[in-house]
């Protein structure tokens, strides 16, 4: 048996959260009961800001009811993603969450299990795939946005996410806009809001409910339409999943699998991206300055739409939209849960404890980045690379094991967009407006991120 394998073994016979002994590890678990709950939720940075700078770069607490070891900075980060020793479970730390809902999505899978599905996987986010995926975007988005109401404010938040999800259903499942995609997407929305539901118990009418029929809707949905994709000349992600086959075993995913992945992908793709894009839009409208550098860098390209050569080209939105990620990562902290002793900066942390990093501190830490808090694309510039310090400062996708497979995707969904948005709009917003984030579990913005957009 391969030390993975062992690995994955050992994780599946884990209890689940017993509570380990931490006390030799600094830190301090908050409140009775609630812990440090509250300001999780409220201001999860200046948390995370105020332990490292009372306890340094290792230290303990307690968050939503699980007793945790927090580990800060570039190196914890790749300590634990790159995880050499296949010590850090992901399955163990999503699950509590995620399983019942996202049931063996590729984030919830470990060791050699995870490595054979993403090898398979991989294939769906290929250079043609990918290309073939934009080419439905730019129509989508072109047609979606002269809908917008000009002159007038509108949530920019719920508007993009309609858009990303009425296009979303072309794009991972390949449906035309009507009464199904319509279907669809209130159940996939049942279950996304089902993620967050504290209460999480059959009842008839509760967000968990609803959450868990629109999962049972969707595996029934997808389930029918499996043997027409495993033969289709489709360009979705739903027909290269079906597809896809292993190269080293010549295996195809199961008809389960395929569902998995796909209900798993969709939820991926989904919050991440309206979060991003909220976050280089709202920027836009504070820097007008960067909002016209990016408008004329789109009209350079001479063209009325985006093809795959093109995205390199845009080196300023590129900036941009890692800036925005930087200072706004959708997912802010990442966990996992060890299935053996470790140690870190002379701390020995037990089997079974949850380790968490956490990007949003790592983007702010002044030894990396200069000014943190100012709006900079340009550090991303190749004369002054900042982020070449260290190959883990910059981590809203992850790294190691796990590191997202949407990387590309999101990429391109976003450059598409903000190519149409631009060449289109004048976006700003209201005098002295400051957007707020809620920071946990998913950067969000707290009031839907008014706006107002004008014909260029
Ligand atoms: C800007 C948008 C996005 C951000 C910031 C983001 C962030 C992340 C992060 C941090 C992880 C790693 C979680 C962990 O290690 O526990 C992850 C995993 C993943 N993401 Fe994304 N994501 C984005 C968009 C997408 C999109 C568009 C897709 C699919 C089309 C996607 C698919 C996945 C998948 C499949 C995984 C699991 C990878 C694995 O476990 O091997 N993501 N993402």
């Amino acid at each position: 048996m391969s030390s993975m394998q062992a690995a994955e073994e050992k994780a599946r016979r884990m209890p689940r959260m017993p509570r380990r002994k931490l006390d030799h590890i600094p830190g301090d678990y908050g409140k009775p009961v609630i812990g440090d709950t509250f300001q999780f939720l409220r201001d999860f940075q200046g948390l995370m800001e105020e332990k490292a700078a009372k306890y340094g770069p290792v230290f303990k607490g307690s968050i939503m009811f699980q007793h945790g070891v927090t580990l800060v900075g570039p190196d914890a980060n790749a300590f634990v993603l790159r995880d050499r020793d296949h010590i850090f479970s992901s399955r163990l730390a999503w699950n509590p969450l995620l399983d019942k809902l996202f049931t063996d999505g590729l984030m919830l899978r470990d060791f050699s299990n995870h490595k054979y599905h993403r090898r398979i996987m991989q294939q769906a986010f290929k250079k043609n795939a990918l290309a073939g995926y934009m080419e439905r975007m730019n129509p989508h988005i072109a047609e979606g946005i002269q809908q917008w109401p000009e002159g007038k404010e509108f949530s920019f938040f719920e508007s993009i996410k309609s858009l990303l999800l009425n296009m979303g259903a072309g794009i991972f499942l390949g449906l035309e806009m009507g009464e199904e995609a319509r279907k669809v997407n209130e159940a996939f929305v049942a279950e996304v809001d089902a993620s967050l539901a504290v209460l999480r118990l059959p009842i008839p009418g509760t967000t968990w409910h609803r959450g868990m029929k629109g999962r049972r809707f969707l595996e029934r949905f997808m389930k029918d339409l499996i043997p027409e994709k495993r033969n289709s000349s489709d360009q979705d992600f739903f027909t290269e999943l079906c597809q896809a086959a292993d190269e080293e075993t010549d295996t195809q995913l199961t008809d389960q699998d395929v569902v998995n992945h796909m209900i798993f992908l969709l939820f991926a793709a989904h919050d991440t991206t309206t979060s991003t894009l909220s976050s280089i839009v709202y920027a836009l409208a504070k820097n007008p300055e960067w909002q016209e550098a990016l408008a004329q860098e789109a009209e350079s390209l001479g063209k009325d739409e985006l093809d795959y050569d093109d995205l390199q080209k845009l080196e300023k939105a590129t900036w941009v939209f890692r800036e925005a990620l930087r200072m706004h990562p959708p997912l802010p902290t990442i966990p996992r849960r060890t299935i053996e002793e470790t140690e870190w900066q002379g701390y020995k942390i037990p089997e079974n404890t949850l380790v968490n990093v956490v990007p949003l501190h790592t983007h702010y830490m002044s030894e990396y980045w200069s000014n943190p808090y100012t709006f900079d694309p340009e550090r991303f510039s190749s004369e002054r690379a900042e982020d070449k310090g260290h190959h883990f400062q910059w981590i809203p996708f992850g790294g190691g094991h796990h590191k997202c497979l949407g990387i590309n995707f999101a990429e391109i969904q976003s450059k598409t967009f903000l190519f149409h948005f631009l060449r289109q709009y004048r976006v700003s917003v209201k005098p002295g407006y400051e957007m707020q984030y809620q920071q946990v579990p998913l950067a969000v913005p707290k009031d839907g991120l008014p706006i107002t957009i004008e014909k260029r």
